[in-house]
């Protein structure tokens, strides 16, 4: 109960949705969006992605958001308080504890790209990336790489931050930078947007993005589309019910749910639409993977004029885009190790981030000493990355919209969301039968896909 009491409500609504498409906009949509459409073969990808946002990712959004709000717990107390008060299973605990622990892992990770985001702000203030060629800038991504004691000290730095501001708790500091960070960081992409329109092969890169060729479409695509909108929308690691535990009563969460979700496709698009020209003008490898943007957006800002100041701010804002996600990274087992033990705020941040830490390290090492270290052909980081993003987050997510959608009582539901009926009709029949079909469907398929076809 400490957490609840220590950490009351968010100060207004406006806040709240700020706070929450902080948690949204994040290396997921800047870093990982274009990548994963790169390797997904383009417009295909984009299409189902669209499509997972919308009718998949948005519902689970309501539910994940409004259990959190109706718990006021963590999110392992508050699904466990939900099915008692429903009647229903302890065992709907499980996930909470599968959001908790993926919190921690993909924050791990997540802490390791967001050092190379760090870097990035001083190679570009140390101009390096001055008049860098393409192969330049590959081979600059590289040496970042192979050095883990570069990378550490990175991770080392963005883990703190992260830390230092759960700590301090959220309302504050945050919720006021957050207001102002969010615009610029989507003012500055809009910029990227229109240098890349002119000095990059933009026809191609809205054809690649917007043309879809089903001829690239399988299942495991598939199954990367629909845990990128999971990962891009924050879904199913708790982080979401935990802010919504902040929420008060009066906050429509299908209203902020369409909202958050909305502005998180924006950024994700106009990433896309400020990376891939500058892939094409260049004869960049478009299934690069998660060097993508280190890759491409330095040869972008080596050119330009004020580079060195549209470089160094652009990441600085990737950073703070990245840290307002991170930030909702861990406050799920913060949340949780507060409620659990008493600890203070304070405390749980540094000894959950310490832990992640830890864990990140082999995140790190995963790019170079660990190189040759893989699990059917995927490096430890891949692996966490599959685990959390590909497994954990969407199975969360079905099994939140099949708890709302069947096991808690349908008059306790329009309470809770106050939705008009006519959206709340569309919202149950999204919850109860799309979304578990779904989901469950691109799991069959894929298994076939494997292991039968
Ligand atoms: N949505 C964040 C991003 O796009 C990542 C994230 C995932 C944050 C899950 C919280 C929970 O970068």
């Amino acid at each position: 109960m400490a957490a609840a009491k220590e950490h009351s409500n968010w100060s207004s609504k406006w806040t709240f949705i700020m706070a929450a498409v902080g948690s949204a906009v994040g290396l997921g949509n800047i870093w990982r969006f274009p990548y994963e459409a790169g390797q997904g073969g383009g417009g295909a990808f984009v299409l189902m992605y669209l499509g997972f946002v919308f009718l998949i990712g948005t519902p689970v959004l309501v539910a994940e958001l409004s259990l959190g709000r109706r718990g006021q717990l963590s999110p392992i107390g508050s699904m466990l308080k939900i099915a008692k008060e429903e009647g229903r299973s302890s065992a709907w605990q499980l996930v909470g504890w599968s959001g908790v622990l993926g919190s921690f892992i993909v924050l791990s990770f997540y802490s390791v790209i967001g050092g190379w985001t760090l870097s990035y702000i001083i190679q570009s203030i140390i101009g390096a990336f001055d008049g860098i060629t393409a192969e330049a800038a590959g081979a600059l991504f590289g040496t970042m790489l192979a050095s883990p004691v570069t990378m550490i000290l990175w991770h080392a730095g963005f883990i703190s931050l992260t830390m230092f501001i759960v700590a301090k708790g959220v309302e504050g500091g945050l919720e006021k930078a957050v207001t102002i960070l969010m615009p610029a960081l989507f003012i500055l992409l809009i910029a990227l947007v229109i240098y890349a329109a002119v000095a990059g092969d933009f026809a191609q890169a809205v054809s690649f993005l917007f043309k879809p060729d089903f001829s690239k479409v399988t299942f495991s695509v598939a199954l990367e589309a629909l845990g990128q909108s999971f990962f891009s929308l924050s879904l199913g690691l708790g982080s979401m019910m935990t802010y919504g535990s902040y929420l008060k009563k009066d906050t429509s969460v299908g209203k902020s749910a369409v909202i958050i979700a909305s502005a998180d496709t924006a950024v994700a698009l106009l990433a896309g639409l400020a990376i891939f020209p500058l892939v094409f003008a260049y004869n960049l490898d478009l299934s690069s993977g998660p060097g993508l943007i280190f890759v491409t957006l330095p040869i972008a800002f080596g050119q330009m004029h004020f580079g060195v100041i549209f470089g160094a701010l652009f990441f600085a804002l990737l950073v703070i885009a990245a840290i307002t996600s991170s930030i909702s990274l861990l406050e799920p087992s913060v949340s949780y190790l507060q409620e659990k033990t008493g600890y203070t705020r304070k405390k749980a941040a540094l000894s959950i981030g310490f832990g992640t830490f830890m864990l990140g390290i082999l995140t790190v090492f995963s790019f170079n000493l660990l190189a040759d270290f893989t699990f059917a052909g995927m490096t430890l980081f891949d692996l966490f990355d599959f685990l959390t993003n590909n497994l954990m987050m969407p199975l969360a997510g079905m099994f939140m919209a099949l708890f709302m959608g069947w096991f808690i009582l349908r008059k306790n539901l329009l309470e809770e969301l106050a939705m008009t009926e006519k959206w709340f009709k569309l919202w149950y029949f999204l919850v109860r039968f799309v979304c578990p079909l779904a989901i469950g469907a691109v799991f069959v398929f894929l298994l076939y896909e494997k292991f039968v076809a």
